[in-house]
């Protein structure tokens, strides 16, 4: 009688309240007036209706917004290059909602494929380096510009586009003067684009606090007063994922940076304070680091590239008026706060498990009058 009445229950209510549908499970979307159908209650194996494409969804970014939008339940198309670099990508959604799909940013067909279905797009991709075959006008301009026509030309209802902080078409940078081309022809091709300029971004993994932790002396130009502000990896990719639902965001421009301004040589300081250790450092001239990273800027080298050292001289500058993450009700989190866990395998074993500051004093930086940084824990 019991396990009657346990099938009944089942076969009766469940599946018939699962299936309800209401009416805020509907969503029509403002610019092209398509349906989204919501069905489940919410999470990985529920279905948010929602289908997005993320090119460059292999990088160091990619992977954080392709884990946020396939964990709520949206399908996520991601194109990629190199078999291997996709893989870590399918194990962040159900299965069968992230789609994996080889392609070419010169070949249109491939791009059609990879974002006919998708009600959003996110253009992330980006290259600090020129190579043999892609210049960084062929990456941040023509390729975004190409991406962006053709994410118009089928439908696409939203069209996210992530360039960088202190974009210019005057810098002395060529990254930046690309990066400002590519918004610029983004915005001509897709002119309700949401454009989002993010600061250096640190987290696990990243191009910056690693970088600077691995090496075995410290090197910096311009005497370390570049400033900076670092922005978390987690901050910019729920920033990105709630651009997705909230259509204030269309054909904005938002700038995101963290809370605090250092300069470059104070980030130095707490990374040695991190990692437990005093590094010799050097100031390298401009003309001398520009000369030795031309010299042997190849590619399996992985050395720092000339444009980088030309980005190293460049001052983090925010656009009054532009919006940030405020608009998005996001706290940014701080550099302090959270970068041990990101340089730690840096420190000896020695040190690995001790709490910060019990290592030798840290000298004064040469740049302030004293020191700013004060790291709590
Ligand atoms: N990281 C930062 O500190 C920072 C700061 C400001 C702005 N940004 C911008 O934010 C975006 C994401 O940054 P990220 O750190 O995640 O970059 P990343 O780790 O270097 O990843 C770049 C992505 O772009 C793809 N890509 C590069 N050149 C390509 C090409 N010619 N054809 C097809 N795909 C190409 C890469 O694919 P493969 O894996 O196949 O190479 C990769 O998926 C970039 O546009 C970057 O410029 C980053």
């Amino acid at each position: 009688m019991f396990s009657v009445g346990v099938i009944s229950w089942r076969n009766l209510c469940i599946p018939r309240l699962s299936q309800k549908r209401f009416a805020h499970d509907i969503v029509i979307t403002q610019r092209t007036g398509k349906p989204i159908v919501k069905y489940g209650a919410g999470g990985r194996s529920s279905v948010s209706g929602h289908i997005a494409t993320v090119f460059g969804c292999t990088g160091f970014l990619g992977r954080y917004i392709v884990s946020k939008l396939a964990r709520q339940g949206t399908q996520v198309i991601v194109p990629y290059r190199d078999e291997d670099s996709k893989r870590h990508l399918k194990v962040c959604g159900d299965l069968g909602q992230v789609v994996p799909l080889e392609f070419d940013l010169r070949n249109e067909k491939n791009i059609e494929e990879a974002v006919r279905h998708s009600d959003i797009v996110y253009n992330l991709i980006g290259r600090d380096y020129e190579t043999r075959n892609f210049s960084l006008e062929k990456v941040h301009v023509e390729g975004a510009a190409r991406i962006a026509r053709i994410s118009r030309e089928l439908g696409v209802d939203r069209f996210v586009h992530v360039s960088a902080l202190n974009v210019d078409k005057n810098s002395p940078s060529k990254f930046y003067r690309s990066k400002a081309l590519g918004e610029e022809a983004v915005k001509k091709e897709f002119p309700d684009a949401t454009i989002v300029r993010p600061s250096t971004i640190f987290g696990q993994e990243d191009r910056f606090l690693t970088r600077y932790a691995a090496t075995k002396y410290g090197y910096i130009v311009n005497g370390g007063r570049t400033k900076v502000r670092p922005v978390h990896v987690f901050d910019v990719a729920l920033a990105l994922e709630r651009m997705q639902k909230d259509e204030s965001t269309i054909g904005e421009t938002y700038e995101l940076y963290g809370p605090r301004e250092y300069h470059f040589e104070q980030v130095m300081d707490l990374i040695d304070e991190l990692i437990d250790r005093r590094r010799i450092r050097f100031n390298i001239p401009k003309p001398i680091a520009l000369a030795f990273t031309k010299a042997f800027n190849l590619p399996f080298l992985l050395t720092v590239s000339p444009e980088e050292i030309e980005k190293l001289y460049v001052n983090d500058k925010i656009t009054p008026g532009a919006k940030t993450f405020e608009d998005l009700g996001i706290r940014p989190l701080s550099l302090e706060m959270n970068s041990l866990g990101i340089v730690r395998r840096f420190r000896s074993a020695r040190a690995y498990d001790q709490p910060l500051g019990y290592g030798r004093p840290i000298e004064k930086s040469k740049v302030g009058k004293k020191r700013e940084i004060h790291v709590e824990y």
